[in-house]
């Protein structure tokens, strides 16, 4: 009689364990679902565009995917325009957003970011054959072309007596700036000088030195439980050489020292 009394409770003993287990398990898989959705504006050649077959590639694109794989998750890319981006993301729409998207104190009121994963900055583009826009002091009372909600937008603001025009993707104001409805464009560097070199961007040139120092973050909403994740990720793409590998792919020169977190933001 003891003895089965005895089997009982060790029954009993390990059901209670096994449930434990199994609703363990269950509250694991609901706060950690492997897949994070990330929002990306891809006309931003070759940070993120879309190619001829429809789908998404560039630096970005690379780098997130090397940086999921390298926590184990994966990742479910959102077309968004670049404007909505962090009202997305304070909505929790999205898990985070990757899109060549500058590390700024104003964004970061409202948005969290990783740490800095690019180094970046802006430049002056005009036609190829202009010669009287230098510096930021011959672009005094110019029309100037701007991403809408880029800190390119937020650089031209400052200029005395700029006509501003703003447009909703790079490659349209660039068009504009081609077809001389505007004098100068305000935009990334990196981006703009690339699109030039690989001919996307013909009768085009970059005329200063950088205007700004800008780091690139991947943005999250803010305190989301993705963030070291996602940190995480770009220490170990670091340190084991895939970062330097996906930078020399694009850009085909050594990536600079990245700081741990961007300066002045
Ligand atoms: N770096 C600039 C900013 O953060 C422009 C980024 C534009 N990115 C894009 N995918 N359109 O404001």
């Amino acid at each position: 009689m003891r003895r089965i009394l005895l089997k009982w409770q060790q029954l009993i003993l390990s059901l209670g364990c096994l449930i434990l287990i199994v609703s363990c398990q269950n509250s694991y898989s609901a706060t950690n679902s492997s897949v994070l959705t990330v929002a990306t504006d891809p006309t931003f050649i070759p940070f993120e565009i879309k190619n001829a077959e429809g789908n998404l590639e560039g630096f970005d694109i690379d780098l997130m995917n090397a940086i999921a794989k390298a926590v184990k998750l994966t990742v479910k890319f959102e077309s968004l325009p670049f404007d909505g981006m962090i009202s997305t993301l304070q909505a929790k729409k999205v898990d985070a957003a990757i899109s060549g998207i500058t590390i700024t104190p104003e964004r970061r009121q409202t948005v969290d970011f990783s740490r800095p994963y690019f180094k970046a900055g802006l430049a002056i583009t005009v036609r190829a054959d202009n010669q009287d826009i230098q510096d930021i002091k011959t672009l005094q009372g110019r029309k100037i072309a701007v991403q809408i909600g880029s800190t390119g937008a937020d650089f031209a603001k400052t200029i005395p007596n700029a006509e501003i025009r703003t447009f909703n993707s790079g490659p349209d104001f660039f068009q504009d700036l081609l077809n001389g409805n505007v004098d100068a464009a305000i935009s990334d560097a990196f981006a703009t000088i690339y699109a030039i070199n690989n001919g996307k961007l013909k009768g085009l040139k970059v005329v200063t030195n950088l205007l700004t120092e800008e780091y690139y973050g991947i943005a999250t909403p803010k305190n989301s439980p993705h963030l070291d994740v996602i940190n995480q990720g770009i220490a170990k793409i670091l340190a084991n050489g895939t970062y330097k590998q996906i930078y020399r792919q694009w850009f085909n020169t050594e990536p600079p020292n990245l700081p741990e977190s961007a300066p002045h933001s």
